[in-house]
């Protein structure tokens, strides 16, 4: 006896596609009308179309005569598929009719494979369930920043084709390395759920783009300080005579101006914080020491307070990378550790078992001097390696954040060679990043024209494999 099973898929996209269920085929039929169809010879029928099977027997020289086709019915009614039996037999293995008691024992059959198709479909649902909710916490952490509207997704989606390309690796250093499917899903998860901390930071941290900045940016109070003292300049140039007013400027302002230079003084005074408020570059110790001596002007003249800086601007323009200052800098490294506290309290099928470890050791560096754990290299795990590296490279080439110029790919690579050579990064990985070619689909898809410059592997490779 055959036995052919269809699931209902081919009819409910032919509903979808705007066709009408064609019901004179008998497979159709009993998916639609829910009613078991049974035939002592199917070719003598007149009610169907049985073109078909006659073409199948005729390909594979068979004859298709008792025929018995049973819709797969969950608890709800509804038909999940078809199964068909073909060619009853008797003893003697002569094909018969089939007969009450085949029918009640087939049918009984097809409600087991019903619950086994429903128990299968009812987790995929839920994986799918899980993988939409998952994607709809990265929407609603991205939708927090007025800035970085894609981050998590596009770190999700890189990291997904690192997998495959690893996994489909035939040379270099991982031709041997293979990943099963639910390994791939695993790390995909990782992915999406690797900045789920940042439910929690405040938005003010998240999108802090100028050192200055508080609930607006500073610099404006710090200008209208400026344009204070420049105002009682002009107003003591009426009152005193130059070499008075050379003294007033060195006792108070700075010994390096005088009452002919005072003003360029502090228009370049201006313009030097204007800069620093930036944060786009690393700042040398000797900008932050003239900052200081600048924060260092604070004098009362007839009952007035004069001043440039307080005590917080100089604290957030001595911050020598990015715009964080080190508590806020500590609340924005905080995500990681949220990440691991909400995801470990999730129970995650065994299959997906470490997607909380791979999310939540992004930052940690093989080196031990990463975050949120001071993890090292045996601790870390390719897949939270794969998703450091990816992290790194799109934080570097985003052209959406408001606190640095996004970087070409061959400065990014520059930076990432630094973080290969200092062992925050993993040297293999960043080779089959930039060997596989990977980089160059993400980049055009997802970045500027002038982002995408020419890289010099090897070169780049030699700054972090031979120095
Ligand atoms: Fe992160
Ligand atoms: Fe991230």
């Amino acid at each position: 006896m055959a036995v052919l099973v269809a699931r209902g898929l081919a009819c409910d996209k032919a509903i979808q596609r705007g066709c009408s269920p064609k019901l004179s085929h008998i497979v159709t039929s009993v998916y639609h009308r829910k009613e078991t169809l049974a035939f002592d010879d199917v070719y003598e029928t007149k009610d169907y179309d049985i073109t078909g099977t006659l073409n199948t027997d005729k390909t594979y020289g068979y004859r298709c005569k008792s025929m018995i086709t049973i819709p797969l019915m969950n608890h709800e009614e509804e038909v999940l598929g078809v199964m068909q039996f073909i060619n009853a037999m008797d003893e003697d293995r002569q094909i018969i009719s089939f007969t009450e008691e085949h029918v009640t024992m087939l049918q009984s059959l097809a409600s087991q494979a019903a619950i086994a198709l429903s128990n299968r479909k009812l987790i995929e649902n839920l994986e799918n369930l899980l993988m939409e909710f998952i994607r709809s916490i990265a929407v609603a952490i991205e939708r927090k920043s007025k800035y970085s509207s894609d981050h998590i997704m596009r770190v999700a989606k890189l990291t997904e084709m690192l997998a495959e390309r690893i996994h489909n690796a035939e040379s270099g250093h991982f031709a041997e390395t293979r990943f099963t499917p639910n390994e791939l899903k695993e790390i995909s998860m990782a992915g999406w759920m690797h900045d789920m901390g940042k439910i929690i930071t405040p938005e003010f941290v998240m999108d802090k783009s100028r050192k200055l900045e508080r609930i607006m940016d500073g610099i404006q109070v710090v200008q209208e300080r400026f344009a204070r003292l420049a105002l009682l300049i002009k107003y003591l140039r009426t009152q005193l005579s130059a070499e008075e007013l050379t003294a007033f400027i060195h006792e108070h302002i700075s010994s390096a101006a005088d009452s002919s230079t005072i003003d360029s003084f502090l228009e370049e005074a201006r313009c030097f914080i204007e800069n620093l408020n930036v944060g786009d570059e690393f700042v040398p110790k000797e900008k932050i020491e003239r900052m200081e001596a600048l924060a260092g002007i604070d004098f009362e003249y007839e009952g007035c307070h004069f001043f440039l800086l307080d005590e917080l601007d100089r604290k957030n323009l001595s911050i020598q990378r990015g715009t964080l200052n080190s508590e806020e800098l500590k609340v924005m490294r905080a995500h990681v550790s949220i990440t691991w506290e909400m995801l470990s309290q999730l129970s995650f099928p065994k299959k997906y078992k470490n997607v909380a470890f791979y999310a939540s050791t992004h930052h940690e560096a093989l080196n031990g001097s990463g975050y949120p754990k001071g993890l090292d290299a045996p601790q870390l795990p390719l897949q939270s390696r794969m998703i450091a590296v990816v992290d790194i490279f799109e934080a570097l080439t985003a052209a959406d954040r408001p606190y640095k110029t996004p970087k070409t790919l061959s400065e990014a690579f520059g930076i990432m060679a630094n973080m290969a050579k200092g062992g925050h990064l993993d040297k293999d990985l960043v080779d089959f990043f930039m060997d596989s070619g990977l980089y160059l689909d993400f980049a055009r898809a997802n970045m500027l024209p002038e982002q995408i410059d020419e890289v010099d592997i090897p070169l780049i490779k030699s700054r972090y494999h031979f120095a």
